[in-house]
């Protein structure tokens, strides 16, 4: 090899070697949704104060189009909407968020998420009886940014917008209150701490191309018989569309069992495939209470974190992510 190549592998070698590889990202998702009713500005609180880099908030529309952070359409299975407007489901019994005004929303009592039978679905989360309330996505980004001026933190916001075709059907436009809420505080910006998640990939494109979005955006994957949205994740997930999402999106939050497969416990090769495309890869979600009876939390990380070098994690338990990136003991 002539020396002039030598010397310049052994430059790039050193440029590449000298660069700080960027830390993982420790997505709070639904806040600390381990140990707080998930989504309330309680639970937004504990993942700050846990050291989160991101707090994720999922949002759907009211009766009177604000903008509230909650998981789902339906109301029942988080709040005691039951109890408190026993008449006002729809013919298939669910309450919908879109049927009640804030201040309605306002006075119901967030819980720990059930079934429709009303058992915990994580047994071991919180058991008490505070009062705990909705959030507006309002109230969320007036909480994290007052937080960071007086800590100096920079902790990110990281919404999603819940089933966007749905709210069109029902007559309202979700992306556009959402992209009206980050320009009127400055956040559809590149280089601000804001992910734009959603699973519906045609909305994403919406997003970049009609609406004009300039924040980074990240297309979920799920299975296609979930049906969250037309979306084709079984093409999104080839390298041709994983070409394709990199049209319009800084990265992909895939479910951990896309990236890690069940059996082997080993890489699908789809984090490598992303990383490839030019993509950021934010699996979800680690849960330290319904882990797999074989796996142990450092075993995951390592994989994740060591091996398929994934950039940022989707965690109901922050602390532990966090302990974990500091290179402390976790299980
Ligand atoms: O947004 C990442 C992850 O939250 C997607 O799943 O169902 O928890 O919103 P979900
Ligand atoms: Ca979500």
């Amino acid at each position: 090899m002539p020396l002039r190549s030598i010397l310049c592998a052994i430059f790039i070698g050193l440029f590449v070697v000298g660069q700080p590889l960027a830390k993982p990202l420790v997505i709070a998702h639904r806040g600390a949704s381990g140990y707080l009713p998930e989504h309330t500005l309680e639970s937004a609180v504990l993942a700050y104060s846990q050291g989160a880099d991101f707090i994720e908030q999922d949002l759907v529309l009211s009766k009177d189009n604000v903008l509230v952070v909650l998981h789902d359409i339906h109301l029942d299975t988080v709040t005691n909407v039951e109890q408190q407007f026993p008449e006002r489901h729809r013919p298939d019994g669910r309450y919908y968020v879109i049927d009640f005004s804030l201040a309605e929303l306002q006075t119901l009592r967030v819980h720990e998420r059930t079934d429709q039978q009303g058992k915990m679905v994580f047994s071991s989360r919180y058991q008490g009886r505070a009062d705990f309330r909705i959030a507006t996505f309002e109230e969320q980004l007036e909480l994290i940014s007052q937080l960071n001026r007086m800590t100096g933190k920079q902790v990110g916001f990281y919404p999603e917008i819940k089933s966007p075709a749905w709210h069109r059907q029902q007559g309202r436009d979700i992306s556009k209150m959402v992209l009206a809420t980050l320009r009127k505080h400055q956040l559809d910006d590149p280089n601000k701490a804001v992910y734009i998640q959603s699973f519906d990939f045609a909305e994403l494109k919406r997003w970049r191309h009609e609406l004009g979005a300039k924040v980074k955006l990240v297309q979920l994957l799920g299975e296609n018989d979930w049906h969250e949205a037309s979306t084709n994740y079984d093409y999104l997930k080839t390298a041709e569309g994983l070409a394709e999402i990199a049209t319009v999106a800084q990265g992909i939050g895939p479910w951990l069992a896309q990236v890690i497969d069940q059996q082997t416990f080993a890489s699908t090769g789809l984090a490598e495939a992303a990383h490839k495309a030019g993509l950021a890869v934010h699996p979800y979600t680690f849960r330290q209470d319904s882990l797999p009876d074989n796996v142990q939390t450092s075993q995951l990380f390592a994989l994740l974190f060591g091996q398929l070098q994934i950039d940022g994690l989707f965690s109901d338990f922050p602390d532990i992510t966090v302990r974990y990136l500091q290179d402390k003991p976790v299980d």
